[in-house]
């Protein structure tokens, strides 16, 4: 077992019979959907949202039942990944491409527990580049605005020689920050720029986090 693997696993149990849930996207979401799947082979009946095609693949293949938000109003969990955790569970996701629906499924869902291995967790924010989906319509100008706002280097983020699109077609901008000081205060400026979609700031939004570790053991924070 290893520290992705211990995390998604943990976070399994909290997923009851009857539960509406949303599955996350990346390597230790991966995890946490395999043991579902294995869960739902077992008789556990449970209704999902992916929050990327990736993961509804993986949802499928593992016979889990997905549903549209047409048939719920809210879910009842949702597990997913982070690429950086601070001792506030303010996190920065996206790394995967993923962060606008992982957003979304996280704000409608009643617990929101995130599941990474011990690496990823920081004193403050802002090592890892922070993604930010933009809408490919004058997405030079939108691109220029970000630069003329933080004095930090932006990077249109590649996909081989083409630009990197998302699931819902749109692209996205890496920012290396650095240190963030104030996630609440660059989550609220970032989302008021017209032309940017979603950051992958997740501030106030985590309820549990489970950290994993290579010999097999989880953390609760
Ligand atoms: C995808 C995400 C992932 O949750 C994040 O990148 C972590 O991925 P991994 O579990 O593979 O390290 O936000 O958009």
């Amino acid at each position: 077992m290893n520290a992705k693997q211990a995390a998604g696993y943990r976070a399994a149990e909290w997923v009851k019979d009857g539960m509406t849930i949303g599955l996350g996207t990346g390597s230790t979401a991966y995890y946490a959907i395999e043991k579902i799947g294995e869960m739902v082979s077992q008789g556990l009946r449970i209704r999902a949202i992916a929050t990327s095609n990736a993961s509804e693949e993986l949802a499928k293949k593992y016979n889990i039942p997905l549903i549209t938000a047409a048939e719920v109003d809210h879910l009842d969990l949702a597990i997913d990944g982070a690429d950086e955790v601070d001792p506030e569970m303010a996190l920065i996701k996206g790394g995967g491409g993923a962060l606008l629906r992982e957003k979304l499924v996280a704000i409608h869902s009643d617990k929101f527990i995130v599941i990474a291995d011990s690496g990823k967790k920081v004193s403050s924010l802002g090592q890892f580049k922070l993604p930010i989906e933009i809408v490919p319509f004058t997405y030079e100008w939108t691109l220029k605005l970000l630069e003329s706002k933080y004095d930090v280097p932006f990077e249109l983020r590649k996909n081989g020689d083409e630009l990197y699109v998302t699931d819902n077609g749109n692209f996205i901008v890496d920012a290396a920050f650095g240190v963030i000081e104030s996630p609440a205060t660059l989550a609220e400026e970032l989302k008021a720029l017209t032309g940017v979609v979603e950051h992958g700031l997740f501030v106030g939004i985590t309820d549990t986090v489970i950290i994993g570790y290579e010999d097999g053991r989880t953390e609760l924070i």
